[in-house]
């Protein structure tokens, strides 16, 4: 209480305080995040089609840690009224949820809507509008119905048209009320993981499958781009982007510096210089190792399938903010000739011959990849604005990986709070236009490859109970008070211990 009260009086009264009261700008947003797979559940409820988690999880329980899988998750398809209190609870400003494809679009194609699905995502966007909440949808968040897996997925060029299909029928049935998207949830994680050995469809396919759907992402983002620009921005007046999820990475010494250039243009640039840079198309020094590799493989054709003059233009210029989710940053080390690269995403990147490390002094969170040093926030906003210059910035998506249950997460608040403070120095002290900070994830949910096991809630759930009861955690009461003071405030001493 004690905190409380210095931050309301040094808001009210405009106290300069020594141990650093951030304030955030005017209008700032404050949200959470989720997404329809690690949330919903009802997999098979009505008439959903099959996604490719469904499949995978059903056929292959050991692809997640736990052997659990998404079939009820946090139940939100029956507890959505919950949720939205929950967001109410903190006073947050935007909940950023997806929707997904198959349950809404059940053959995968537009010749049929699912009247339930259609409900669903009306009653979630009305009751978030009812109290005040700004709806931010990611269009699509790695659940593919199984039918366009079944004609190659993101392999395939027509996928991009399928969206984008997808995507009109989602702008047609909510863009009166929903005014900020995002068409593709980290195209990284959907490539790298889908054809590498983390995400569903997990056909492993470094060589050739990772590029084809490395292209195809890109182009499928900026039809749909192009579709809300040409059709509905005009009456709607939304903003659309894709989002890039960046493990930033810092060299170990100099000699390391080119090496984690090319990790960035790997990362980062791959999926967001066609889009964001003047030039447009691939970064050049990517491209050029990846197709040179590639020949001495004894391919014919370049592994990462080239973009047309027409192309590179379509791409160009397909945004309106940028929308970033980071976790974590790893020191690279270039391996020498011979020596043996870790395995990607956590302990090396074998194309560009990285090996990773931790910093010195560097905390780890509850996965053992996930190293904690939040001035790589900073960094990495600095890098996209010299990149691409001066953009609007969202933060999409930024949590903690907690590993034990329980309500005490001193170590989210932590997180948060850091996080949060390298945020706020990259608007004052280095100028970026950032708009908002949201944060994953409103409640403990199925991540994925780590189930049940890996907790990034605000909210923590009872996976045991029928109504997956939500309890907020501390770090839910801490964001809570950040949201209603528009300010973290940062101890200057050692210990940044807050009293709750
Ligand atoms: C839905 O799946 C559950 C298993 O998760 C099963 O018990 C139930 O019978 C299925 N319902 C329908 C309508 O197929
Ligand atoms: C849920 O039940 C499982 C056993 O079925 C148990 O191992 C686990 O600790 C329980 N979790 C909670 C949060 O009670």
């Amino acid at each position: 209480m004690y905190y409380y009260g210095v931050v309301v009086f040094s808001v009210l009264f405009g106290v300069s305080w020594s141990d650093k009261l951030l304030t955030f700008p005017p209008g700032f947003k404050f949200g959470a995040s989720t997404s329809a797979y690690q949330i919903e559940g009802g997999w098979n409820a009505s008439d959903k089609g099959e996604s490719i988690f469904d499949r995978l999880y059903h056929e292959r329980p050991d692809a997640s840690m736990d052997h659990s899988n998404g079939e009820i998750a946090c139940d939100s398809y029956h507890q959505w009224r919950r949720d939205i209190d929950m967001i109410a609870e903190m006073g947050l400003h935007v909940y950023r949820f997806s929707i997904s494809w198959p349950r809404l679009l059940p053959t995968g194609f537009n010749n049929y809507i699912s009247e339930a699905g259609k409900n669903y995502y009306n009653n979630l966007i009305d009751g978030l509008l009812a109290r005040n909440i700004e709806p931010l949808i990611t269009i699509f968040h790695f659940d593919l119905p199984q039918s366009i897996q079944d004609l190659g997925g993101w392999a395939n060029p027509l996928i991009a048209d399928w969206f984008t299909d997808y995507a009109r029928v989602v702008y047609t049935l909510f863009g009166d009320r929903v005014k900020m998207w995002i068409t593709l949830n980290e195209p990284m994680a959907i490539c790298d993981g889908g054809y590498g050995d983390f995400l569903a469809p997990k056909i492993v396919d470094p060589d050739v499958g990772l590029y084809l759907c490395s292209k195809n992402v890109v182009l499928a983002h900026a039809k749909a781009w192009r579709v809300y620009d040409e059709e509905f921005k005009p009456k709607y007046h939304g903003k659309v982007s894709m989002t890039n999820l960046f493990f930033w990475y810092e060299p170990v010494s100099d000699e390391d510096k080119e090496t984690t250039d090319l990790m960035l243009e790997y990362c980062e640039g791959r999926f967001s210089h066609p889009i964001y840079s003047k030039e447009g198309g691939w970064p050049k020094k990517l491209q050029k190792l990846i197709t040179e590799q590639g020949y001495e493989q004894g391919y014919w054709r370049p592994r990462m399938p080239e973009f047309t003059e027409e192309e590179i233009k379509f791409i160009r210029g397909t945004y309106d903010f940028y929308a970033l989710n980071h976790y974590t940053t790893n020191l690279v080390k270039k391996a020498k000739p011979g020596e043996k690269v870790g395995a990607w995403p956590f302990d090396g990147q074998p194309i560009i011959g990285a090996n990773f490390q931790k910093g010195n002094g560097w905390k780890t969170a509850a996965p053992s990849w996930f190293y904690i040093y939040p001035e790589g926030l900073r960094h990495q906003l600095n890098w996209i604005r010299e990149n691409y210059g001066d953009i609007t910035i969202f933060i999409t998506e930024n949590g903690y990986a907690g590993g034990s249950t329980g309500l005490r997460d001193q170590e989210r608040i932590d997180s948060m709070r850091d996080n949060l403070e390298q945020t706020w120095l990259a608007i004052y002290e280095d100028g970026i236009d950032i708009r908002g900070y949201i944060t994953w994830s409103l409640m403990d949910n199925f991540e994925w490859i780590g189930g049940y096991s890996v907790k990034y809630g605000l909210y923590e759930v009872d996976f045991n109970s029928t109504e997956r009861t939500r309890t907020p955690r501390e770090s839910a009461l801490y964001y809570e008070r950040v949201v209603k003071t528009g300010s973290v405030f940062v101890h200057s001493d050692e210990d940044k211990h807050i009293e709750l």
